[in-house]
Protein backbone atom coordinates (compact mmCIF):
# COMPACT_ATOMS: atom_id res chain seq x y z
CA UNK A 1 0.00 0.00 0.00
CA UNK A 2 1.99 3.31 -1.23
CA UNK A 3 -0.53 6.14 0.42
CA UNK A 4 -0.35 7.89 3.57
CA UNK A 5 -4.34 7.60 4.18
CA UNK A 6 -3.85 7.01 8.10
CA UNK A 7 -1.07 10.00 8.83
CA UNK A 8 -3.16 12.53 6.49
CA UNK A 9 -0.02 13.15 4.18
CA UNK A 10 -1.63 15.05 1.47
CA UNK A 11 0.01 14.66 -1.76
CA UNK A 12 0.17 17.66 -3.81
CA UNK A 13 -2.85 18.51 -5.84
CA UNK A 14 -5.15 16.37 -3.56
CA UNK A 15 -7.43 16.98 -0.96
CA UNK A 16 -5.96 18.07 2.04
CA UNK A 17 -5.68 15.37 4.54
CA UNK A 18 -6.41 12.54 2.04
CA UNK A 19 -3.41 10.53 1.05
CA UNK A 20 -2.01 9.80 -1.81
CA UNK A 21 -0.09 6.81 -3.68
CA UNK A 22 3.57 8.10 -4.25
CA UNK A 23 4.00 6.89 -7.66
CA UNK A 24 2.03 5.60 -11.10
CA UNK A 25 3.80 2.59 -9.98
CA UNK A 26 2.75 2.60 -6.58
CA UNK A 27 -1.15 2.72 -7.48
CA UNK A 28 -0.59 0.34 -10.06
CA UNK A 29 1.19 -2.34 -7.38
CA UNK A 30 -1.81 -1.74 -5.12
CA UNK A 31 -4.29 -1.86 -7.64
CA UNK A 32 -2.77 -5.39 -9.15
CA UNK A 33 -2.47 -6.49 -5.76
CA UNK A 34 -6.42 -5.82 -5.41
CA UNK A 35 -7.05 -7.41 -8.67
CA UNK A 36 -4.09 -10.37 -8.49
CA UNK A 37 -5.62 -12.56 -5.89
CA UNK A 38 -7.55 -15.97 -5.60
CA UNK A 39 -10.10 -14.96 -7.99
CA UNK A 40 -7.10 -15.59 -10.50
CA UNK A 41 -6.01 -18.44 -8.87
CA UNK A 42 -8.44 -20.30 -7.03
CA UNK A 43 -11.97 -18.96 -8.37
CA UNK A 44 -11.18 -18.73 -12.14
CA UNK A 45 -10.01 -22.18 -12.84
CA UNK A 46 -12.46 -23.65 -11.09
CA UNK A 47 -15.02 -21.44 -12.86
CA UNK A 48 -13.28 -22.18 -16.39
CA UNK A 49 -13.59 -26.21 -15.27
CA UNK A 50 -17.49 -25.95 -14.13
CA UNK A 51 -17.85 -23.63 -17.67
CA UNK A 52 -16.42 -25.66 -20.54
CA UNK A 53 -12.59 -24.65 -20.62
CA UNK A 54 -11.37 -23.24 -23.59
CA UNK A 55 -14.82 -21.67 -24.57
CA UNK A 56 -14.87 -20.10 -20.95
CA UNK A 57 -12.55 -18.58 -21.58
CA UNK A 58 -12.41 -17.16 -24.65
CA UNK A 59 -15.45 -14.95 -23.37
CA UNK A 60 -13.83 -14.43 -20.18
CA UNK A 61 -11.38 -12.76 -22.68
CA UNK A 62 -13.95 -10.33 -24.28
CA UNK A 63 -15.65 -9.49 -21.09
CA UNK A 64 -12.32 -7.75 -20.19
CA UNK A 65 -11.85 -6.05 -23.00
CA UNK A 66 -15.40 -5.09 -23.74
CA UNK A 67 -16.84 -4.45 -19.82
CA UNK A 68 -14.07 -4.83 -17.71
CA UNK A 69 -11.66 -2.44 -19.55
CA UNK A 70 -14.13 0.60 -20.34
CA UNK A 71 -15.55 0.08 -16.83
CA UNK A 72 -11.93 0.26 -14.78
CA UNK A 73 -11.27 3.92 -16.74
CA UNK A 74 -14.76 4.57 -15.49
CA UNK A 75 -13.97 3.79 -11.70
CA UNK A 76 -10.41 5.20 -11.65
CA UNK A 77 -11.46 8.43 -13.16
CA UNK A 78 -14.57 8.89 -10.93
CA UNK A 79 -12.37 7.61 -8.17
CA UNK A 80 -9.83 10.88 -8.97
CA UNK A 81 -12.33 13.40 -10.09
CA UNK A 82 -14.13 13.33 -6.13
CA UNK A 83 -11.26 12.02 -3.93
CA UNK A 84 -13.55 10.24 -2.46
CA UNK A 85 -15.50 6.78 -0.84
CA UNK A 86 -17.92 5.19 -3.21
CA UNK A 87 -20.74 7.30 -1.59
CA UNK A 88 -18.82 9.75 -1.46
CA UNK A 89 -17.53 10.18 -4.77
CA UNK A 90 -21.34 9.71 -6.07
CA UNK A 91 -23.02 11.98 -3.02
CA UNK A 92 -20.00 14.76 -4.54
CA UNK A 93 -22.18 14.81 -7.67
CA UNK A 94 -25.54 14.25 -6.73
CA UNK A 95 -26.19 14.53 -3.28
CA UNK A 96 -29.92 14.21 -3.43
CA UNK A 97 -32.30 11.20 -4.59
CA UNK A 98 -31.57 7.47 -4.92
CA UNK A 99 -27.82 7.19 -6.62
CA UNK A 100 -26.05 7.54 -3.17
CA UNK A 101 -27.70 4.25 -3.24
CA UNK A 102 -25.36 2.65 -5.53
CA UNK A 103 -22.38 4.04 -3.21
CA UNK A 104 -24.33 1.88 -0.07
CA UNK A 105 -24.65 -1.31 -2.26
CA UNK A 106 -20.59 -1.01 -2.72
CA UNK A 107 -20.23 -0.81 1.02
CA UNK A 108 -22.63 -3.47 1.12
CA UNK A 109 -20.78 -6.02 -1.21
CA UNK A 110 -17.60 -5.04 0.07
CA UNK A 111 -18.09 -6.58 3.41
CA UNK A 112 -19.98 -9.49 1.95
CA UNK A 113 -17.35 -10.65 -0.43
CA UNK A 114 -14.53 -10.37 2.37
CA UNK A 115 -17.08 -12.88 4.34
CA UNK A 116 -16.47 -15.37 2.03
CA UNK A 117 -13.34 -14.62 0.88
CA UNK A 118 -11.66 -15.05 3.54
CA UNK A 119 -12.75 -18.06 4.21
CA UNK A 120 -10.65 -19.27 1.07
CA UNK A 121 -7.85 -17.59 2.28
CA UNK A 122 -7.89 -18.75 5.92
CA UNK A 123 -7.83 -22.12 3.90
CA UNK A 124 -4.91 -20.77 1.62
CA UNK A 125 -3.55 -19.99 5.01
CA UNK A 126 -4.32 -23.82 6.54
CA UNK A 127 -2.41 -24.75 3.82
CA UNK A 128 0.64 -23.38 4.53
CA UNK A 129 0.99 -23.45 7.82
CA UNK A 130 0.62 -26.99 8.05
CA UNK A 131 1.18 -28.23 4.49
CA UNK A 132 3.60 -31.21 5.22
CA UNK A 133 0.91 -32.92 8.02
CA UNK A 134 -1.93 -32.61 5.22
CA UNK A 135 0.02 -34.04 2.54
CA UNK A 136 1.90 -36.78 4.33
CA UNK A 137 -1.90 -38.03 6.36
CA UNK A 138 -3.14 -37.93 2.76
CA UNK A 139 -5.88 -35.27 4.81
CA UNK A 140 -7.55 -32.93 2.49
CA UNK A 141 -8.69 -29.73 4.07
CA UNK A 142 -12.51 -30.32 3.77
CA UNK A 143 -14.34 -32.56 5.47
CA UNK A 144 -11.74 -34.18 7.73
CA UNK A 145 -11.14 -31.74 9.83
CA UNK A 146 -14.63 -30.30 11.11
CA UNK A 147 -15.74 -26.68 11.38
CA UNK A 148 -13.25 -25.62 14.32
CA UNK A 149 -9.94 -24.97 12.02
CA UNK A 150 -12.02 -23.79 9.19
CA UNK A 151 -13.45 -20.89 11.40
CA UNK A 152 -10.41 -20.25 13.32
CA UNK A 153 -8.32 -19.67 10.27
CA UNK A 154 -11.27 -17.37 9.05
CA UNK A 155 -11.14 -15.51 12.04
CA UNK A 156 -7.27 -15.28 11.89
CA UNK A 157 -6.93 -14.13 8.13
CA UNK A 158 -9.51 -11.24 8.58
CA UNK A 159 -7.50 -10.24 11.98
CA UNK A 160 -4.66 -9.54 9.32
CA UNK A 161 -6.49 -7.81 7.13
CA UNK A 162 -7.11 -5.77 10.17
CA UNK A 163 -3.86 -5.68 10.87
CA UNK A 164 -2.51 -4.20 7.64
CA UNK A 165 -5.76 -1.72 7.23
CA UNK A 166 -5.23 -0.28 10.55
CA UNK A 167 -2.57 1.07 9.09
CA UNK A 168 0.50 -0.04 11.22
CA UNK A 169 2.07 -2.58 8.63
CA UNK A 170 0.91 -0.39 5.46
CA UNK A 171 4.74 0.15 4.55
CA UNK A 172 5.42 -3.25 5.42
CA UNK A 173 3.68 -5.11 3.02
CA UNK A 174 4.01 -2.69 0.10
CA UNK A 175 7.33 -3.43 0.26
CA UNK A 176 6.95 -7.10 0.96
CA UNK A 177 4.05 -6.95 -1.95
CA UNK A 178 6.66 -5.92 -4.66
CA UNK A 179 9.26 -8.95 -3.46
CA UNK A 180 6.38 -11.63 -3.05
CA UNK A 181 4.32 -10.66 -6.13
CA UNK A 182 7.03 -11.49 -8.71
CA UNK A 183 7.99 -14.01 -6.64
CA UNK A 184 4.50 -15.78 -7.20
CA UNK A 185 4.63 -15.56 -10.81
CA UNK A 186 8.36 -17.24 -11.08
CA UNK A 187 6.31 -19.94 -9.24
CA UNK A 188 3.40 -20.49 -10.63
CA UNK A 189 5.74 -20.75 -14.26
CA UNK A 190 7.49 -22.75 -12.71
CA UNK A 191 4.68 -25.48 -11.22
CA UNK A 192 3.03 -25.09 -14.61
CA UNK A 193 6.26 -26.48 -16.66
CA UNK A 194 5.90 -29.13 -13.96
CA UNK A 195 2.11 -29.91 -14.89
CA UNK A 196 3.25 -29.75 -18.71
CA UNK A 197 5.19 -32.27 -17.99
CA UNK A 198 3.08 -34.90 -17.00
CA UNK A 199 2.16 -37.42 -18.94
CA UNK A 200 -0.83 -36.48 -20.57
CA UNK A 201 -0.82 -33.16 -19.76
CA UNK A 202 -1.25 -32.13 -23.47
CA UNK A 203 -4.92 -33.13 -23.07
CA UNK A 204 -5.33 -30.29 -20.76
CA UNK A 205 -3.84 -27.90 -22.90
CA UNK A 206 -5.99 -28.91 -25.87
CA UNK A 207 -8.96 -28.72 -23.42
CA UNK A 208 -7.79 -25.43 -22.74
CA UNK A 209 -7.10 -23.96 -26.59
CA UNK A 210 -9.96 -26.06 -28.20
CA UNK A 211 -13.01 -23.99 -27.52
CA UNK A 212 -16.35 -25.96 -27.50
CA UNK A 213 -18.54 -23.54 -28.42
CA UNK A 214 -21.57 -25.86 -27.62
CA UNK A 215 -20.71 -24.77 -23.97
CA UNK A 216 -21.52 -21.31 -24.60
CA UNK A 217 -24.59 -20.31 -23.37
CA UNK A 218 -26.30 -17.40 -20.90
CA UNK A 219 -24.90 -19.29 -17.78
CA UNK A 220 -21.58 -19.18 -19.29
CA UNK A 221 -21.49 -15.69 -20.16
CA UNK A 222 -22.94 -14.83 -17.22
CA UNK A 223 -20.32 -16.43 -14.70
CA UNK A 224 -17.11 -15.40 -17.09
CA UNK A 225 -18.82 -11.54 -16.81
CA UNK A 226 -18.81 -11.84 -13.27
CA UNK A 227 -15.96 -13.26 -12.85
CA UNK A 228 -14.40 -10.26 -14.84
CA UNK A 229 -15.78 -8.14 -12.78
CA UNK A 230 -14.52 -9.89 -9.43
CA UNK A 231 -10.98 -10.73 -10.67
CA UNK A 232 -10.08 -6.91 -11.72
CA UNK A 233 -11.77 -5.78 -8.31
CA UNK A 234 -14.52 -3.81 -10.29
CA UNK A 235 -18.51 -2.79 -9.40
CA UNK A 236 -18.15 -2.27 -5.57
CA UNK A 237 -15.96 0.55 -5.80
CA UNK A 238 -12.06 -0.49 -4.70
CA UNK A 239 -10.70 0.58 -8.23
CA UNK A 240 -12.90 4.13 -7.37
CA UNK A 241 -11.31 4.35 -4.00
CA UNK A 242 -7.88 3.56 -5.45
CA UNK A 243 -8.17 6.04 -7.76
CA UNK A 244 -8.87 8.66 -4.78
CA UNK A 245 -5.78 8.23 -3.91
CA UNK A 246 -3.99 8.54 -7.37
CA UNK A 247 -2.46 12.54 -8.10
CA UNK A 248 -3.14 14.27 -10.69
CA UNK A 249 -0.63 13.70 -13.09
CA UNK A 250 -0.54 9.93 -13.36
CA UNK A 251 -1.79 8.57 -16.45
CA UNK A 252 -5.53 7.11 -15.60
CA UNK A 253 -5.41 5.01 -18.88
CA UNK A 254 -2.27 3.45 -18.65
CA UNK A 255 -2.04 2.40 -15.00
CA UNK A 256 -5.57 0.66 -15.52
CA UNK A 257 -4.80 -0.98 -19.07
CA UNK A 258 -1.36 -2.52 -16.93
CA UNK A 259 -3.43 -3.41 -13.85
CA UNK A 260 -5.92 -5.24 -16.73
CA UNK A 261 -3.38 -6.81 -18.51
CA UNK A 262 -1.46 -8.17 -15.49
CA UNK A 263 -4.09 -9.75 -13.95
CA UNK A 264 -5.82 -11.65 -17.28
CA UNK A 265 -2.30 -12.51 -17.83
CA UNK A 266 -2.10 -14.41 -14.11
CA UNK A 267 -5.43 -15.92 -14.66
CA UNK A 268 -4.94 -17.42 -17.83
CA UNK A 269 -1.32 -18.69 -16.53
CA UNK A 270 -3.06 -20.54 -13.58
CA UNK A 271 -5.46 -22.17 -15.95
CA UNK A 272 -2.16 -23.59 -17.46
CA UNK A 273 -1.34 -24.33 -14.39
CA UNK A 274 -4.16 -26.49 -13.07
CA UNK A 275 -5.45 -27.92 -16.03
CA UNK A 276 -2.76 -30.02 -17.86
CA UNK A 277 -1.92 -31.47 -14.09
CA UNK A 278 -5.71 -32.23 -13.37
CA UNK A 279 -6.12 -34.13 -16.93
CA UNK A 280 -2.50 -36.22 -15.99
CA UNK A 281 -3.79 -36.40 -12.38
CA UNK A 282 -7.48 -38.00 -13.89
CA UNK A 283 -8.83 -35.46 -12.05
CA UNK A 284 -12.64 -33.89 -12.43
CA UNK A 285 -11.66 -30.29 -13.83
CA UNK A 286 -15.70 -29.35 -12.69
CA UNK A 287 -14.55 -30.11 -9.19
CA UNK A 288 -15.65 -26.71 -8.34
CA UNK A 289 -14.19 -24.48 -5.37
CA UNK A 290 -12.29 -27.01 -4.09
CA UNK A 291 -10.01 -27.63 -7.49
CA UNK A 292 -6.90 -26.06 -6.74
CA UNK A 293 -6.57 -27.66 -3.06
CA UNK A 294 -7.39 -31.30 -4.68
CA UNK A 295 -4.56 -30.74 -8.00
CA UNK A 296 -1.74 -28.82 -6.51
CA UNK A 297 -0.51 -30.67 -3.76
CA UNK A 298 -0.47 -33.35 -5.79
CA UNK A 299 1.58 -31.82 -8.42
CA UNK A 300 3.68 -30.48 -5.69
CA UNK A 301 4.32 -34.27 -4.48
CA UNK A 302 6.10 -34.88 -8.27
CA UNK A 303 8.46 -31.79 -7.69
CA UNK A 304 12.03 -32.08 -5.64
CA UNK A 305 11.63 -30.15 -2.56
CA UNK A 306 7.84 -31.02 -3.57
CA UNK A 307 6.47 -30.00 0.59
CA UNK A 308 8.55 -26.89 0.36
CA UNK A 309 7.71 -25.46 -2.93
CA UNK A 310 3.97 -26.42 -1.73
CA UNK A 311 4.10 -24.69 2.01
CA UNK A 312 5.41 -21.36 -0.28
CA UNK A 313 3.58 -21.42 -2.33
CA UNK A 314 0.66 -21.43 -0.35
CA UNK A 315 2.25 -18.65 1.85
CA UNK A 316 2.55 -16.99 -1.94
CA UNK A 317 -0.98 -17.02 -2.56
CA UNK A 318 -1.78 -15.93 0.59
CA UNK A 319 0.25 -12.91 0.26
CA UNK A 320 -1.80 -12.22 -2.64
CA UNK A 321 -4.95 -12.77 -1.49
CA UNK A 322 -4.42 -10.05 1.73
CA UNK A 323 -3.62 -7.42 -1.12
CA UNK A 324 -7.00 -8.13 -2.40
CA UNK A 325 -9.16 -8.19 1.15
CA UNK A 326 -7.04 -5.19 2.14
CA UNK A 327 -8.57 -3.46 -0.62
CA UNK A 328 -12.38 -4.71 0.12
CA UNK A 329 -11.91 -3.63 3.83
CA UNK A 330 -10.46 -0.22 3.06
CA UNK A 331 -13.54 0.88 0.65
CA UNK A 332 -15.80 0.09 4.03
CA UNK A 333 -13.29 2.15 6.09
CA UNK A 334 -12.69 4.98 3.66
CA UNK A 335 -16.50 4.90 3.84
CA UNK A 336 -16.80 5.06 7.72
CA UNK A 337 -13.62 7.72 7.77
CA UNK A 338 -14.43 9.83 5.39
CA UNK A 339 -18.20 9.93 6.00
CA UNK A 340 -19.45 9.05 9.37
CA UNK A 341 -15.96 10.41 10.61
CA UNK A 342 -15.12 7.54 12.58
CA UNK A 343 -11.46 7.12 13.49
CA UNK A 344 -9.63 4.44 11.31
CA UNK A 345 -9.18 2.49 13.92
CA UNK A 346 -12.60 1.95 15.14
CA UNK A 347 -13.79 1.27 11.57
CA UNK A 348 -11.60 -1.08 10.88
CA UNK A 349 -12.37 -2.66 14.59
CA UNK A 350 -16.18 -2.70 13.71
CA UNK A 351 -16.05 -3.80 10.01
CA UNK A 352 -13.45 -6.70 11.33
CA UNK A 353 -16.05 -7.82 13.70
CA UNK A 354 -18.75 -7.64 10.96
CA UNK A 355 -17.41 -9.19 8.61
CA UNK A 356 -16.64 -12.27 11.22
CA UNK A 357 -19.94 -12.45 12.13
CA UNK A 358 -21.34 -12.42 8.52
CA UNK A 359 -18.93 -14.91 6.98
CA UNK A 360 -19.06 -18.04 9.95
CA UNK A 361 -22.05 -19.27 8.11
CA UNK A 362 -19.96 -19.49 4.87
CA UNK A 363 -17.01 -21.06 7.21
CA UNK A 364 -19.12 -23.75 8.69
CA UNK A 365 -20.70 -24.31 5.19
CA UNK A 366 -17.06 -24.79 4.17
CA UNK A 367 -16.06 -26.96 6.29
CA UNK A 368 -19.12 -29.07 5.62
CA UNK A 369 -21.04 -28.18 8.30
CA UNK A 370 -23.75 -26.57 5.80
CA UNK A 371 -26.49 -24.74 7.91
CA UNK A 372 -28.19 -24.80 3.79
CA UNK A 373 -27.60 -28.13 3.33
CA UNK A 374 -31.00 -29.24 2.47
CA UNK A 375 -32.38 -26.14 0.89
CA UNK A 376 -32.01 -24.48 -2.58
CA UNK A 377 -32.09 -21.17 -3.06
CA UNK A 378 -31.87 -19.31 -6.25
CA UNK A 379 -30.86 -22.56 -7.49
CA UNK A 380 -27.58 -22.53 -5.55
CA UNK A 381 -26.55 -25.92 -3.45
CA UNK A 382 -25.48 -24.76 -0.10
CA UNK A 383 -24.68 -21.43 1.40
CA UNK A 384 -21.14 -20.47 0.50
CA UNK A 385 -22.20 -20.71 -3.43
CA UNK A 386 -25.08 -18.87 -2.30
CA UNK A 387 -23.16 -16.25 -1.32
CA UNK A 388 -20.71 -16.12 -4.30
CA UNK A 389 -23.46 -16.21 -6.51
CA UNK A 390 -25.25 -12.71 -4.82
CA UNK A 391 -22.64 -11.16 -4.29
CA UNK A 392 -20.04 -11.99 -7.48
CA UNK A 393 -22.62 -12.75 -10.17
CA UNK A 394 -25.25 -10.64 -9.24
CA UNK A 395 -23.81 -7.51 -7.08
CA UNK A 396 -20.63 -6.71 -8.50
CA UNK A 397 -22.13 -6.64 -12.27
CA UNK A 398 -25.19 -5.00 -11.21
CA UNK A 399 -22.86 -1.94 -8.83
CA UNK A 400 -21.16 -1.79 -12.62
CA UNK A 401 -24.50 -1.32 -14.32
CA UNK A 402 -25.39 1.04 -12.24
CA UNK A 403 -22.18 2.97 -12.19
CA UNK A 404 -22.32 3.52 -15.83
CA UNK A 405 -25.94 4.76 -16.02
CA UNK A 406 -24.53 7.43 -13.11
CA UNK A 407 -22.14 8.52 -15.17
CA UNK A 408 -23.62 8.17 -18.55
CA UNK A 409 -27.04 10.08 -16.85
CA UNK A 410 -25.66 12.48 -13.55
CA UNK A 411 -22.27 12.95 -14.28
CA UNK A 412 -21.81 13.00 -17.73
CA UNK A 413 -19.32 11.54 -19.82
CA UNK A 414 -17.99 15.08 -21.01
CA UNK A 415 -16.95 15.32 -17.59
CA UNK A 416 -15.33 11.44 -17.19
CA UNK A 417 -13.68 12.04 -20.45
CA UNK A 418 -12.16 15.62 -19.09
CA UNK A 419 -10.82 13.70 -16.18
CA UNK A 420 -9.03 11.38 -18.11
CA UNK A 421 -7.79 12.94 -20.76
CA UNK A 422 -6.46 16.15 -18.45
CA UNK A 423 -3.39 13.12 -17.41
CA UNK A 424 -3.55 10.99 -20.64
CA UNK A 425 -4.06 13.62 -24.01
CA UNK A 426 -3.86 10.60 -26.23
CA UNK A 427 -6.69 8.79 -24.97
CA UNK A 428 -8.57 11.31 -26.44
CA UNK A 429 -8.75 9.69 -30.15
CA UNK A 430 -10.54 6.74 -28.13
CA UNK A 431 -12.93 9.15 -25.99
CA UNK A 432 -15.61 8.42 -28.43
CA UNK A 433 -15.55 4.66 -28.54
CA UNK A 434 -15.26 4.63 -24.37
CA UNK A 435 -18.26 6.93 -24.54
CA UNK A 436 -20.32 4.08 -26.56
CA UNK A 437 -19.31 1.48 -24.23
CA UNK A 438 -20.14 3.20 -21.15
CA UNK A 439 -23.42 4.58 -22.51
CA UNK A 440 -24.66 1.32 -24.16
CA UNK A 441 -22.24 -1.75 -24.75
CA UNK A 442 -21.69 -2.33 -21.02
CA UNK A 443 -25.21 -0.90 -19.34
CA UNK A 444 -27.30 -2.95 -22.30
CA UNK A 445 -25.02 -6.24 -22.05
CA UNK A 446 -25.09 -6.45 -18.03
CA UNK A 447 -28.41 -5.98 -18.09
CA UNK A 448 -29.43 -8.38 -20.56
CA UNK A 449 -27.11 -11.01 -18.88
CA UNK A 450 -28.64 -10.54 -15.22
CA UNK A 451 -32.24 -10.76 -16.38
CA UNK A 452 -31.76 -13.34 -18.57
CA UNK A 453 -30.31 -14.97 -15.46
CA UNK A 454 -32.78 -14.03 -12.69
CA UNK A 455 -35.88 -14.06 -14.33
CA UNK A 456 -36.39 -17.71 -15.32
CA UNK A 457 -38.48 -17.74 -18.72
N1 LIG B 1 -9.86 -9.14 -7.38
C1 LIG B 1 -9.73 -9.98 -6.23
C2 LIG B 1 -9.28 -11.34 -6.69
O1 LIG B 1 -9.27 -11.61 -7.89
O2 LIG B 1 -8.96 -12.16 -5.85
C3 LIG B 1 -11.01 -10.04 -5.42
C4 LIG B 1 -11.63 -8.69 -5.18
C5 LIG B 1 -10.93 -7.70 -4.52
C6 LIG B 1 -12.90 -8.42 -5.68
C7 LIG B 1 -11.48 -6.45 -4.37
C8 LIG B 1 -13.47 -7.17 -5.54
C9 LIG B 1 -12.74 -6.20 -4.88
F1 LIG B 1 -13.28 -5.03 -4.73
Amino acid sequence: MMYASTGGTAGTGNAPGRGQWSSGLGFILAAAGSAVGLGNIWRFPYSTGENGGGAFILVYLVAVAAIGLPVMLLEISLGRATQKNPVGAIAAIRAKGPWKLIGYLAILTGLGILSFYCVIAGEVLAWFADYGQRTVTGTSMLHGFGAGPSIVSFVLFVGLTVLVVAGGVQRGIERWAKILMPLLLVMMIAVTVRGLLLPGAMEGVRWLLMPDFSKIGWKVVLEAMSQAFFSLSLGMGAMLTYGSYLSKHQNIVACGTWVVAFDTLIAVLAGFMIFPAVFALGQEPGAGPTLIFEVLPKVFAAMPGGAFMGMAFFFLLGVAALTSTVSLLEVVTAYFVDELHWSRRKSVVAMGAATVVLGIPSALAWAGVDPLATVRILGQDGLFSLMDFLWVNISLPLGGLLLCVFASLVWGLDAATREIVSSAPRFAAFAGIWRFFIRYVCPVFIAIILLTRLVPV
